[in-house]
């Protein structure tokens, strides 16, 4: 009876821990946890065929997976091991905060915006009604300075901002106020992906987007969200919005002048406030900011990395970088969360 060695692995097949290495990127911080192949010429679609359950257990428990090293087969093999490693199919990007190029079918590329800005902390669309929990990068192109998509723990992100912000925000939610075909910024149209303004009034009632047409083809919408979301399988309260991201505040100065000087307030391309409609004071949105920088982890990108990230525990971000780059982004297995703030 004492020969039971190998039986107990919770049902993980017993090739997968013996295939591939398992370990934090980088010493010292819990995220991410990377894994590399212990023998040449694995290729990630063939090894994640055979190895789902392992990859879901690695993924509830760490969150944030970073798969180097393996064979890699291009955009088609990132598409085969995304569909491998969900549960449902590839969410599309509507409502838009930036431009995209797709690549094969709702494969995206991360966001188009000047090589030489910041973009910071945030999870993928916390203003949407319906999100992904999965959200997956893959290298294709590194950038030859720069150019990494720096992670951060949002469930850490709440614990340390100060209890008294936290709870206004819980209180009254995140107003999302953004304004279309001003001269700045995106259209309504790339935003919502259609010409048809019947198309916008559809979609902004099935997903709670209040709409202000404007004259001259402008609109303005206004959406309410709560900020903080518990993990739907631990329960942890997650800092899980925009709200300092899209603040006017956290622009750079130059812009943010511009903006102000050209538009005023009402017009900006985007911007939020608490969920009455109040103003977010300008130190709120650093002092969150400041919450993020403090989880943020930072690494280099090799060319055929694969990120799987749990979109609602991890935030990614971008640094600025010289050179081509080329990352691609997908979503999965959609969650549509509680409804609103009380
Ligand atoms: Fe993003």
């Amino acid at each position: 009876m004492k020969k039971l060695p190998n039986i107990r692995r919770r049902g993980v097949s017993s090739s997968s821990a013996e295939w591939v290495d398992v370990r934090p990127l980088l010493g010292d911080r819990a995220i991410p946890m990377l894994i590399t192949p212990k023998v040449p010429g694995l290729e990630l679609g063939e090894w994640a065929k055979d190895n789902r359950v392992f990859i879901d257990e690695l993924f509830a428990k760490h969150k944030a997976l970073l798969f180097r090293d393996f064979d890699s087969d291009g955009i088609e093999g990132f598409e085969r091991f995304v569909e491998l490693a969900s549960d449902t199919g590839r969410l599309e990007y509507k409502d838009r905060s930036t431009p995209r190029d797709t690549y094969g079918d709702r494969i995206y590329n991360a966001t188009v915006y000047p090589a030489e800005q910041t973009i910071n902390l945030h999870n993928e669309g916390t203003y949407w009604v319906t999100w992904a929990r999965r959200i997956f990068f893959a290298c294709a192109t590194n950038a030859e300075t720069g150019g990494e998509t720096p992670i951060g723990d949002v469930g850490n992100v709440y614990d340390r901002i100060d209890p008294v912000i936290r709870d206004e925000f819980a209180a009254k939610g995140v107003l999302y106020v953004r304004n279309y075909n001003d001269g700045f910024g995106l259209t309504w149209q790339n935003v919502y992906q259609t010409e048809e303004r019947d198309e916008v009034i559809e979609y902004a009632a099935n997903n709670r987007i209040e709409l202000e047409w404007k004259d001259g083809d402008r609109l303005r919408t206004r959406q309410r969200r709560p900020a903080v979301r518990l993990h739907p399988e631990t329960q942890r309260p997650l800092w899980f919005n925009h709200a300092a991201f899209f603040h006017v505040s956290a622009l750079d100065p130059h812009m943010r002048e511009t903006f102000l000087t050209e538009l005023g307030e009402d017009e900006l391309p985007y911007n939020t406030y608490y969920g009455d409609g109040t103003k977010i004071e300008d130190d709120v949105v650093r002092h969150i900011l400041g919450a993020y920088d403090a989880e943020k982890v930072a690494f280099r990108w090799k060319e055929g990395d694969v990120a799987l990230y749990d979109n609602m525990q991890i935030a990614h971000a971008r640094q600025p970088y010289t050179g081509e780059r080329l990352t691609l982004v997908a979503m999965t297995d959609a969650y549509t969360g509680p409804e609103d703030v009380a």
